[in-house]
């Protein structure tokens, strides 16, 4: 079968590889893959910027998000079957979606709805899952409560915007002028253009930041959230919390701990400071929690809007248009 790999960091091209069809392990099925979908942390990988979290060896394969007809199950498995469709995120420590075959542990996928495409459920695993732990589990949205959404025209946010709004919250994101008649229509309350350095200022204090950019964008949430109020980052450093909860996922000695603790200093020092609730997150694999997703999408009749397609022997193309960093929604490869 065909895999597509990086074969050292740097902004190096995938290669194609041929590799033998895996054999599911116990607790594993194997997976023809149908749709796959890109993500800015494939092109995270590639330039090595997860290695201190994510150590990896190359050749290495890349891909989180798949959909697909199970064609094998190991032993132990009884919860699927061959035929079916499935679809989910793929763990961090095996991924590989970019790929004709997969094989992953059931508690990671999910059946497919009947009446969605493998294109549309390739496109959701991982910003649906990011989205709804993000709103839900960290931030703890309540009904009525304002929560802003920056980014809202890419992968991230045009799956949170409307299950942010499916909770009940008010949602304010920032985006480009040309994305605003497509946001309202998510469920935008107020869309403000993010080339306009005051435009968030002048808005009312929020209960919650759901922040995917990092950087400056973050240090500048801490004056739009109110006191009291929860921040959740996507791009930011691990947090002490983070580290006392996943340090042992991550194999964290103490040296790293240490150093995480230093380069998380300011951004803890500003929660302090502001009396805000913050931490900083990375998106878990859940079938489970797929699931919960999906029937939330089709109660609220939401979808995962796709921006793009590509053809598998295009893998690379898919990766560059995700990588020019003007995606409007997802970037979807098909096989
Ligand atoms: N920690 C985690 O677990 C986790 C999980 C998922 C994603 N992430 C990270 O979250 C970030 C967002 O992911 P994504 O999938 O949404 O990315 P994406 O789809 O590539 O985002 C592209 C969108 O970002 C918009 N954009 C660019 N600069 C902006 C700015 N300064 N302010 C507001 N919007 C801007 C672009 O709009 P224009 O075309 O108008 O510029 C475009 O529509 C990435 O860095 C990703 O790696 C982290």
């Amino acid at each position: 079968m065909t895999s597509f790999m990086f074969d050292r960091f740097g902004k190096h091209p995938l290669t194609k590889h041929q590799i033998s069809v895996p054999t599911p392990k116990p607790g594993e099925v194997l997976v023809e893959i149908k749709a796959a979908a890109v993500n800015p942390v494939d092109i995270k990988k590639r330039n090595g910027d997860l290695r201190f979290l994510l150590p990896e060896k190359h050749p290495a394969p890349t891909g989180h998000d798949f959909a697909g007809i199970i064609t094998a199950v190991g032993s132990a498995v009884t919860d699927f079957k061959v035929g079916q469709r499935v679809f989910g995120k793929l763990d961090d420590w095996h991924i590989g979606s970019f790929a004709d075959f997969i094989c992953v542990r059931t508690k990671y996928i999910a059946e497919i709805p009947t009446d969605w495409s493998f294109e549309q459920a390739a496109a959701l695993p991982l910003v649906g899952l990011t989205s709804y732990q993000a709103l839900h589990d960290y931030l703890q949205l309540k009904p009525g409560q304002s929560v802003l959404i920056p980014g809202g025209s890419g992968g991230i946010g045009s799956i949170a915007i409307p299950l942010a709004k499916a909770l009940g919250a008010r949602v304010t994101t920032t985006a480009s002028p040309k994305n605003f008649t497509r946001l309202r229509a998510l469920g935008a309350e107020v869309v403000l253009d993010y080339h306009d350095d005051q435009a968030l200022s002048k808005q009312p204090q929020f209960d919650a930041v759901f922040d995917t950019r990092g950087g400056q964008d973050l240090i500048a949430s801490f004056d739009l959230v109110k006191a009291n109020g929860r921040i959740v980052s996507l791009n930011a450093m691990p947090d002490p919390q983070f580290v006392a909860d996943q340090g042992e996922y991550f194999h964290l000695n103490a040296f790293k701990r240490v150093i995480l603790k230093l380069a998380s200093a300011k951004v803890d020092r500003l929660a302090q400071k502001h009396h805000v609730w913050y931490r900083f997150m990375l998106v878990k694999s859940s079938g489970q929690q797929l699931q919960t997703l999906t029937e939330l999408m089709q109660a609220h009749q939401i979808q995962m809007p796709i921006d793009r397609t590509f053809t598998f022997a295009d893998t690379q193309a898919a990766l560059d248009h995700v990588e020019a960093g003007h995606a409007q929604g997802k970037v979807v490869i098909n096989h």
